[in-house]
């Protein structure tokens, strides 16, 4: 468990992930085998969720930089994961939020969104049928986000975001809108996989859904994934440390330094790798490759590295080959959807009403 984490699950209680209540998704899928998903907001929920086959999956990117690194890889997977089963899947562009917080402007925020994000989800791996939207032209979002600031406190806010300021809570209002509003149609559960930084916002939609009188929402359910970590073995990998990250895609010459300086959990010297072996928990290569190496070969480089029968260079070799593979493919793929994204064949919303053409 890391800091971020722990101060979450001792603070606000989350409650772990029941594998078994999710392999009735998709046993097979890495998230499950490899136990990649973490923590849950709102356990009962996702149980009824997942026996009533009633939810969406939804979640927000907020492109405030125009390149996406591996850390953003797992909630990905994770909403590729529950679109296998759920009714229909949203990824939203955070566009009123990037204004907000990053002083991005919307044109360009616009740019970024159909020319790096939503080209790279759909080439990995996301169904052609996910509905996307930006949050300054969805206005069905206003009503909720209104009622919203109707109904939660100057004190409710600081409670959850501690610092607090008019941008934050005008852009929380709107995020609590995007986890909700296809409710608008009818009762259905939200699922959102998110990083477990975005459990303040679960938290007070929560809040707000048992509070409200204007609506009758159901619960959102909050999904927390593992994180990557950086390259120098931090937490999270992050793009305010692009030296320490490896974007998608990658150049080969960088992406093989990077791979080569990456923290790694191998033995000191080589004596003392040959006797102890790896820790992979703190490897950031085995951490990558956890979420990429869909292969049987990870299982077995990853158990003769653990035990020291192969050395951190030989792992970091082949790690190379496999994200050099990797990146090979996902570039071929991104041409595709860079160009499915111009022609105009994503599925894009700006109103309940669109969307209830589109999932109906
Ligand atoms: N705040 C999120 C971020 O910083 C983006 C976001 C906006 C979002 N609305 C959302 C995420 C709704 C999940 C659900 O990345």
């Amino acid at each position: 468990m890391n800091n971020l984490e722990e101060n979450i699950v001792e603070k606000f209680g989350l409650e772990k992930i029941n594998y078994d209540l999710l392999s009735r998704i998709d046993s097979s899928d890495i998230l499950i085998k490899r136990k990649l998903l973490t923590y849950v907001r709102g356990s009962k929920e996702l149980e009824e969720a997942i026996n009533t086959k009633n939810f969406y999956v939804l979640t927000g990117v907020m492109p405030s930089f125009e390149k996406i690194h591996f850390g953003t890889f797992g909630v990905i997977k994770a909403v590729k994961f529950f679109q296998k089963s759920a009714k229909f899947s949203i990824v939203l562009v955070a566009d009123v939020e990037a204004y907000l917080t990053r002083n991005i402007p919307y044109e360009k925020t616009k740019e970024i969104a159909y020319n790096i994000h939503i080209p790279t989800y759909l080439s990995l791996g996301l169904s052609e049928k996910t509905i996307f939207y930006f949050q300054s032209e969805n206005k069905s979002l206003i009503k909720i986000a209104t009622d919203v600031a109707k109904n939660i406190t100057l004190n409710n806010f600081r409670e959850v975001y501690g610092d607090i300021s008019p941008e934050r809570i005008y852009s929380s209002t709107f995020q609590i809108a995007d986890i909700l509003f296809p409710q608008l149609i009818r009762k259905i559960y939200p699922i959102i996989p998110v990083g477990i930084d975005q459990d303040p916002h679960l938290r007070l939609c929560r809040d707000y859904v048992r509070k409200t009188n204007s609506f009758d929402f159901l619960l959102p359910i909050g999904i927390y994934i593992k994180t990557i970590p950086s390259l120098s073995g931090e937490e999270k990998m992050s793009k305010s440390k692009p030296e320490d990250a490896i974007f998608l895609p990658e150049e080969e010459n960088v992406l093989r330094k990077k791979i080569f300086s990456a923290f790694s959990g191998g033995g000191i010297t080589i004596e003392e790798h040959r006797k102890k072996g790896a820790n992979l928990d703190i490897d950031v290569c085995y951490r990558i490759l956890e979420f990429v190496d869909e292969s049987d070969k990870f299982y077995e480089m990853s158990e003769k590295y653990r035990k020291g029968e192969i050395l951190s260079g030989e792992f970091k070799e082949y790690t190379f080959y496999v994200l050099q593979n990797f990146m090979r493919e996902f570039r071929e793929k991104l041409e595709y959807y860079r160009d499915f994204v111009k022609k105009g064949n994503i599925i894009e919303i700006h109103s309940i009403e669109e969307l209830k053409e589109f999932i109906e």
